[in-house]
């Protein structure tokens, strides 16, 4: 059976605990070393990732690519438009094809539906690169981030502001696994589903809906934000209006503890979901949260392929 990394609700804490020990280690050990060059032990040597994808993207591409180059593997990345895939080939064929061909597969999918269905008909591993149901790699870069910061995640209360969107998601389903404490604001229309509340709830996390940003904030040790307008959301106006009381700015960080971080997992929209002050300012780590995409993933990488 494949180790697929489709949902952080799927994986043991301790499996995802380890995956944050071996992404810090990594980290550590090859720290001002070129970025191209290979992790001393090379553990993917011989070992090839597929990158596929339906939507753009940035960080996810280099930092996989880039990734497997340090592990001592290669990767092939495509979109999957370029593939026969946009021409009407299906998942589960694509899936039993690239299986003989690479070691693990990643899919950034436009429905989470076709990243499980790959998964199913796939004989490797297969790593959701995002999809409009979540996004689990990001998260786990920004809890390596916070605990790089000196943050210890069990107790550690985060307020998530604005669309209760994929990221959301993987928030919530890592609530119980590593012990924080949630709290959204979002306006209604735009939260978590309440089943979807319940169920995390029931696995032990602590989730609070809190409607007023400025309430939501107070005294939270990190607040976070993202897009208002994800990929595949068509009602952009209607979103800017709905979304622009949640905007993260110097009020609500000012209501946060003094020391607290602000999280966003980029591309960012200065002036919409968060103003200039906030994201350039020194409670930031963005950037930080960015690089960490590859610290996190080269642990991914490895845990999925047994390494
Ligand atoms: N945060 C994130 O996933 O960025 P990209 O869309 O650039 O990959
Ligand atoms: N919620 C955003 C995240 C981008 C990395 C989106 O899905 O577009």
């Amino acid at each position: 059976m494949s180790k697929h990394f489709l949902s952080l609700a799927d994986i043991s804490a301790g499996d995802l605990r380890e995956i944050l020990d071996e992404a810090h280690r990594r980290k550590k050990a090859r720290s001002g070393q070129p970025k191209g060059t290979l992790d001393t032990d090379a553990p993917l040597a011989g070992h090839v990732l597929a990158m596929l994808f339906e939507k753009s993207s940035t960080r996810t591409r280099f930092s996989f690519e880039v990734g497997m180059t340090q592990l001592g593997g290669t990767s092939i990345f495509t979109s999957a438009g370029d593939m026969q895939l946009g021409r009407g080939e299906s998942i589960e064929d694509t899936a039993q094809v690239l299986s003989r061909f690479v070691d693990v597969i990643m899919l950034r999918a436009n429905d989470h539906g076709a990243l499980v269905a790959l998964a199913q008909n796939a004989s490797v591993p297969v790593i959701n690169g995002l999809t409009d149901y979540n996004h689990p790699c990001q998260i786990m870069a920004d809890l390596m981030t916070l605990e790089e910061q000196g943050r210890d995640l069990k107790g550690l209360r985060l307020a998530w502001v604005g669309d209760g969107n994929n990221v959301a998601v993987s928030f919530i389903n890592g609530a119980a696994k590593f012990g924080y404490q949630l709290v959204i604001s979002t306006p209604t229309g735009y939260g978590p589903s309440g089943q979807m509340v319940e169920r995390a709830r029931a696995d032990g996390a602590h989730i609070e809906l809190v409607r007023d940003p400025l309430n939501a904030c107070t005294g939270v040790d990190v607040v976070i934000a993202d897009t208002w307008v994800s990929m595949g959301d068509k009602d952009i106006d209607k979103r800017m209006h709905d979304l622009a009381d949640w905007q993260v700015n110097e009020d609500l960080m000012e209501v946060a503890q003094r020391d607290a971080l602000f999280l966003h997992c980029l591309p960012a929209h200065r002036g919409e979901e968060v103003t200039a002050s906030v994201i350039d300012g020194p409670s930031s780590v963005v950037f930080l949260e960015a690089e960490n995409r590859l610290h996190a993933q080269k642990a991914i990488l490895l845990w999925c392929l047994e390494k």
